[in-house]
This record gives C-alpha cells, sequence and structure tokens, in this order.
C-alpha cells in the first residue's frame, strides 16, 4: 500500500511517499528556515504562504524519487494538528485536493504520532508499547505508547516546548535561528558546570516539566553580563544549559518507563538530536536495563515520512477524514 504523506505544521513543507508503513519511497522536504532566521524565529503568514508555493512541486518530486505515478497511491496521509494554524491548512486542504482528485482516502495524522512514528521506519524490530520522550520545538511529552493508535500522556511541559527554551535563549545569545543545532555545536566545547542554571519540578506532578524558569535564568545572565561589561563564556553557558535540559528531561522518561515496565524507550522530535541529551539517555538506559531507540538526525526534526508511517497505521485502525477535515493550532494526542 502506499502513502501520499504530507506535512507542513510549521516551517517545513514535506512530502513522502511510504509503502506498508515502513519502507520510504522518496522524502522530499522545502525548508523555510533561511527565510525565517532574518526575524529571528517563524512568521506565520509567511510560512503558509511559503508552503503554497512549494507544495506541489514537491509533491511531483515525491512521486519521481519514488518512481511511481499518481494511480499507484492509496490513500493520503496529512498532519492535521497540532501546529501553525494557516501552515496546516494549506497542507489539509492540498491533501483534500489530491485525495479528491484521485479517488482516494485522506488520513488524518497528528504531527506528534508522526513523530513518533519516524522511529518505526529507523527501527524494524520497535513496536509498541514502549515510553517516547516527544521533545519539539512546539512540544514536550512524555507519552505512552500503548499501541500504534492508543497513546496516554504520562507527563507534560506546564510553559515552554524544550526546543522553544534552545531557541530563544540562542536568539539572546546571537546564535541564530533556529538555535538548538548552534547551541549544541557550542556546548561541545564547554564546561557544563561553568554557569549554575536551574532544574524545575513541578509540586505533585513529578513527570511534569517546566522550562520558562530557565530560558529567564539565562537571559538574565546574559543582561547582567551586558550590564556589568563582562564577556560570557558562551561554550560554558550552552553546555550547562543542555545540561540543564537533559537533566529536566532524562529521569522524568527513566521514571516513567520504570512505572510502565514496558523496558522500552524512544525519544522523538527535532530536540532528540541532541547529543548530550542522546548521550545521557544512552548512560541512563545502559544502568536500568532499558531498549533505548533514537532516530537517527535526518528523521528528528520535520518530515513527511514519519507522517506516512503513522498514517498508514492509523489508516489500519480506521481512521479516516472526510471532505470536512479541518485543522487544529491545537489538539490532544
Ligand atoms: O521537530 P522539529 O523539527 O519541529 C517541531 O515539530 O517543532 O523541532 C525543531 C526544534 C527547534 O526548536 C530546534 O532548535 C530543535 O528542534 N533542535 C535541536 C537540535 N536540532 C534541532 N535542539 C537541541 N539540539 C539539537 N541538536
Amino acid at each position: 500500500m502506499n502513502i501520499l504523506a504530507i506535512e507542513s505544521s510549521c516551517d517545513e513543507t514535506a512530502v513522502a511517499v511510504v509503502k506498508d508503513g515502513r519502507t520510504v519511497l522518496a522524502d522530499a522536504i522545502a525548508s523555510q528556515a533561511d527565510m525565517h532566521a532574518i526575524y529571528g524565529g517563524v512568521v506565520p503568514e509567511i510560512a503558509s504562504r511559503k508552503h503554497i508555493e512549494a507544495i506541489a512541486g514537491l509533491a511531483d518530486q515525491a512521486l519521481t524519487q519514488a518512481g511511481v505515478t499518481k494511480a499507484d497511491i492509496d490513500a493520503v496521509a496529512v498532519t492535521y494538528a497540532p501546529g501553525l494554524i494557516g501552515a496546516l491548512l494549506v497542507g489539509v486542504n492540498f491533501a483534500k485536493s489530491v485525495a479528491y482528485g484521485l479517488g482516494v482516502p485522506i488520513v488524518p495524522v497528528h504531527h506528534v504520532r508522526g513523530h513518533i512514528a519516524a522511529n518505526y521506519i529507523a527501527h524494524p524490530d520497535l513496536e509498541p508499547p514502549f515510553v517516547c520522550l516527544c521533545v519539539s520545538g512546539g512540544n514536550t511529552l512524555i507519552v505512552d505508547v500503548q499501541d500504534y493508535t492508543e497513546m496516554k500522556i504520562m507527563g507534560a511541559t506546564r510553559d515552554d516546548a524544550a526546543g522553544e527554551c534552545f531557541d530563544k535563549v540562542a536568539r539572546v545569545l546571537g546564535i541564530g535561528y533556529p538555535g538548538g543545532a548552534p547551541m549544541d555545536r557550542l556546548a561541545q566545547g564547554g564546561d557544563d558546570k561553568r554557569y549554575e542554571l536551574p532544574r524545575a519540578h513541578v509540586a505533585g506532578a513529578p513527570l511534569d516539566m517546566s522550562f520558562s524558569g530557565l530560558k529567564t535564568a539565562v537571559l538574565n545572565l546574559a543582561h547582567n553580563a551586558v550590564q556589568r561589561g563582562e564577556t560570557l563564556d558562551l561554550p560554558g553557558l550552552a553546555a550547562s544549559f543542555a545540561a540543564a535540559v537533559s537533566d529536566t528531561l532524562v529521569p522524568r522518561v527513566m521514571e516513567a518507563a520504570g512505572r510502565t515496565g514496558y523496558g522500552k524507550i524512544a525519544v522523538a522530535g527535532g530536540v532528540a538530536a541532541n547529543s548530550r541529551i542522546r548521550a545521557d539517555l544512552e548512560r541512563a538506559c545502559q544502568a536500568s536495563g532499558n531498549k533505548l531507540y533514537l532516530p537517527p538526525l535526518h528523521l528528528c526534526g520535520d518530515n513527511g515520512a514519519m507522517i506516512g508511517c503513522q498514517g498508514y497505521y492509523e489508516y489500519l485502525a480506521g481512521v479516516r477524514g472526510d471532505w470536512s477535515l479541518n485543522a487544529y493550532a491545537t489538539r490532544n494526542i
């Protein structure tokens, strides 16, 4: 079964062709990051317009790459939530037009479910149940993946997402947008104990997280350094910051895994590319006997293949959209 999969929730337009859930025949992506970098963050109106310009050409490109024709497509999967509403609407309406024109079903896919599914593509042996740490620019969740389409949130951020925190701190430090990858590179040469940064705990909710205090602490450090005419040790700050984020995420996902007893932990989303978080998880999983599933870097960020993969399992579970399918900025997983 060939699924044409469409992703347009933020600043990447992506169209993939995925065969039988886990075989990626094509994965075409057009990133708008350079355009948004000028403004230091994603400008929603520009994102929508860029998706409109790119999406049809990318679909053609994906079909050519996959070596299939429109007649070989059995269903269209599309990200319908969560994300920037105008950006999502471009993908949803394009998907509806293609499905209508081809006379095939349309399958709505939750963006975070897609990120989780990137692990099925990377790891052919991975099957639910497992615990997944989902960390991206817009979401930070610990999810109990009971089955391919049965999921329960075990913990979540109460404020900023981890990726958003990386991006905002990077912007203040003048490191650019998106800030996660350059902060990660900068941290390689830094002392992770150089600056004392907070690790927040949410009273009564041990698996929930908070990153706004950490963000404010870095902003205050930067502000005070400017006031006093001091130079910040940027590699040291990047390393101390990555350690604080990792110290917030890793113990909680380990605690969640212990509660379920599944013995399997996966990681998903753009921040899953972070080298400190990956290394800390590897150590913690080795010590506790959990099997760790890390997606390769090209499947951490937004892509169409993950939507095609999850779309396949949603299709098997009977999930279908109709012509009134809408997009939603927020939606429970
Ligand atoms: O999953 P993604 O591409 O988009 C969303 O669905 O949000 O994630 C993008 C986020 C950005 O905040 C980016 O700064 C962050 O992932 N990111 C990283 C790294 N690479 C990307 N954060 C930390 N370390 C990295 N190496």
